[in-house]
C-alpha cells in the first residue's frame, strides 16, 4: 500500500453565502500525480490555499505527512512550507526582482534547509538548468515571455527539492506547444526528484498527459475520482462536461 503524504478531510470554506468547499475530500499518494479539475470558480484555488495555509478553511483536516497543520505553530508551519513546492496560478514572479533574486528569494528565508552543500549560486543555476532557462539569469520577469516566466516560476517551486509539489493552473495562458513544454518539464521533475504532485487544472490534455489518478471537484466536494480513462468514458453528464471540448 502506497504512502499517504497529503490528505484534505471534510473540508469547508465559505464566503458569507458562498459555500465553496462543502466537505472535500483528497488523499496524494507517495509519487504520483493527483490532478483535480472543476470549473472556473469552482474553489481549486481556494483548495489550494488552504492546503499551504494562506488561507484559513472554515472546518475539516488538512495533514501533511503525520502533522495536521491545524495544530502547528508558524515555525513547524514553516519547516512544513518548506517541503511543499508551490506553483502560484499565473506565475507570480517578482517583478522588481531579477530571475536570480527571485530564486534566490526561498533561499534566504530557508537557510537551514539546504543540506547539500551547495552554494546559493549553485542552487540557482541547477534550478535553472533544469528548466532549460540559465541564459535568463540576469534578466528582470518583464523581459521574459510568458512561457519563460512560468518556467522561471518552476524552477523557484523547485529550488528547495520539495518532496511535494502543488502546480495551481500550470498551463493556463500558454499556447499549445508551450504548454506542452511545461507539461514535459513537469513529468521530467517528477522522474528525477521523486515527487509527488498535485496539480489543478481545466487543461484536458494536460490532465490525460501528466495525471496517474484524477479528481472532479463539483459543488465543493470530491464528485469522481478514477484514472482519465475511466472519468473520460463516464456516462454521467456532470463529468461529460469535463472531456467535451
Ligand atoms: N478571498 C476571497 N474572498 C471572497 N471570496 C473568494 C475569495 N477567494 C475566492 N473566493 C470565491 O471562492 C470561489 C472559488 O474561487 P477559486 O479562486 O478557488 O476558483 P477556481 O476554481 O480556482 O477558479 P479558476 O479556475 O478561475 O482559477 C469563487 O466564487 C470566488 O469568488
Ligand atoms: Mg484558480
Amino acid at each position: 500500500m502506497k504512502q499517504v503524504v497529503l490528505e484534505l478531510k471534510d473540508l469547508q470554506k465559505s464566503f458569507g453565502d458562498n459555500h465553496v468547499l462543502n466537505g472535500f475530500n483528497l488523499k496524494l499518494y507517495e509519487g504520483e500525480n493527483l490532478v483535480v479539475m472543476g470549473k472556473s470558480g469552482s474553489g481549486k484555488s481556494v483548495m489550494i490555499k488552504c492546503l499551504v495555509g494562506l488561507m484559513g478553511a472554515d472546518s475539516g483536516s488538512i495533514k501533511i505527512k503525520d502533522d495536521d497543520i491545524v495544530s502547528l505553530g508558524q515555525k513547524e508551519l514553516d519547516i512544513l512550507r518548506t517541503e511543499i513546492g508551490f506553483l502560484f496560478q499565473g506565475s507570480a514572479l517578482y517583478d522588481s526582482m531579477t530571475v536570480r533574486e527571485n530564486l534566490e528569494f526561498p533561499l534566504r528565508r530557508n537557510k537551514g534547509k539546504i543540506k547539500t552543500g551547495q552554494t546559493t549560486e549553485e542552487l540557482v543555476v541547477e534550478a535553472l538548468e533544469n528548466v532549460g532557462l540559465v541564459s535568463a539569469i540576469d534578466l528582470m520577469p518583464a523581459e521574459l515571455s510568458g512561457g519563460m516566466q512560468r518556467r522561471v516560476a518552476l524552477a523557484r517551486a523547485l529550488i528547495l527539492k520539495p518532496k511535494i509539489i502543488l502546480y495551481d493552473e500550470p498551463t493556463t495562458g500558454l499556447d499549445p506547444i508551450t504548454s506542452k513544454e511545461i507539461i514535459q518539464l513537469m513529468r521530467t521533475i517528477q522522474k528525477t526528484y521523486k515527487t509527488s504532485s498535485l496539480i489543478i487544472t481545466h487543461d484536458v490534455d494536460c490532465a490525460r498527459v501528466i495525471s496517474n489518478r484524477m479528481i472532479l471537484l463539483v459543488d465543493g466536494i470530491n464528485y469522481a475520482e478514477g484514472t482519465f480513462e475511466e472519468l473520460s468514458a463516464s456516462e454521467d453528464p456532470n463529468i461529460k462536461a469535463f472531456f467535451k471540448n
